[in-house]
């Protein structure tokens, strides 16, 4: 492989990946089982390589990897020679000599996988950089709406809370964007500046929840990252007062609207109790999700050519399985 070329296999951002690719994914996901382990990367290693804390996206990882029969390590800052000081291209480089096939990445600076890929030669999968992107996250979002709705194509989201510091949104901005989604932009200046709207075409922003919530089909909420925020001081009661999702203010959604988060949640911050565990809420079953999303991620970075799946008798390449779902056209995702 050419000195800078990205290896085929990464996922290092939705800006850039192509509907197609995303429509590949998400189809594959629905053939994969977490219950029904299939050994597509046997004897391959995956180096899971953490800069950051992480619960979901690191245990998703190792469970999709595990799944799959690749052999699986974590590296934590903590505890690892990152400590004394080793670079991260070092760090890459030592993982790829003890036989990583492939590196999941989550690091504080936005363009770290991206650099680190360009370098290694392997597939990089970016598990959130920075305030940069966190594309598995939106692409599960994706899958997780789709068991619930036909299409994305001219669905209402809105997307509430801090967008500026937050990597999902990013991610989940593109993604949408790109599946014909009219998207709603809610939150005060700071965690949405006018830019904001910049960031793919056609995006809204709205001040207060209420024109924010009308019609919408489905609300993602965001965390504040608070360690993302710089010395920037947020008044936290006046917050909690505009923009925390409660019963009442979901119910200015459609009445069906599916109520999304991330995670992690912050209970009393931007959304309530009743709300987390409420009818509408989704949150669970977007961190189950995250298992066969990742499992397709992994077995398109790492098979070549894979066992069909559910067919073993048969090859193809991965990304390609063959699928008796809806044939779907560029820009309308559907189930
Ligand atoms: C992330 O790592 O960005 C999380 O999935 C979302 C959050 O931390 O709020």
């Amino acid at each position: 492989m050419a000195a800078g070329a990205v290896h085929k296999g990464s996922l290092l951002g939705i800006e850039h990946l192509e509907v197609a690719e995303m429509e590949s994914i998400l189809r594959l996901a629905r053939k994969l089982n977490v219950n029904r382990p299939q050994p597509l990367l046997r004897n391959r290693r995956i180096a899971l390589l953490f800069y950051e804390t992480s619960t979901r996206t690191r245990t998703s990882f190792e469970f999709a990897a595990k799944a799959l029969g690749a052999t699986t390590t974590l590296v934590q800052t903590a505890g690892s020679s990152i400590e004394k000081g080793e670079s991260l291209l070092d760090t890459g480089y030592t993982l790829r000599a003890l036989g990583a096939d492939a590196i999941v990445i989550r690091h504080p600076s936005s363009g770290a996988p991206s650099h680190l890929a360009k370098h290694i030669g392997i597939p990089v999968i970016n598990a959130g950089d920075g305030m940069h992107e966190h594309p598995s996250q939106a692409l599960l979002d994706a899958y997780t709406i789709l068991q619930h709705k036909k299409t994305l194509q001219g669905l209402k989201v809105a997307i509430i809370g801090d967008i500026f510091h937050s990597r999902v949104a990013r991610s989940s901005i593109h993604l949408l964007s790109k599946f014909g989604v009219h998207i709603t932009l809610c939150g005060p200046q700071e965690f949405v500046p006018d830019v904001a709207a910049t960031l793919a075409k056609g995006l809204r922003i709205a001040r207060n929840m209420e024109e924010a919530l009308h019609g919408a089909d489905v609300v993602m909420l965001l965390r504040v990252q608070k360690e993302r925020l710089s010395g920037l001081q947020i008044r936290e009661a006046e917050y909690v007062d505009r923009y925390q999702m409660t019963p009442e203010k979901l119910r200015l959604a459609k009445r069906d609207a599916l109520l999304m988060h991330p995670g992690p949640i912050i209970r009393g911050m931007e959304l309530t109790s009743e709300v987390a565990d409420g009818a509408q809420s989704l949150i669970l079953q977007e961190v189950a999700n995250g298992v066969p999303v990742r499992m397709a991620i992994l077995v398109r970075a790492l098979a070549k050519t894979v066992a069909r799946v559910g067919n073993p008798r048969k090859s193809t390449t991965a990304g390609k399985v063959s699928t008796k779902t809806k044939k779907t056209t560029g820009g309308r995702a559907s189930r």
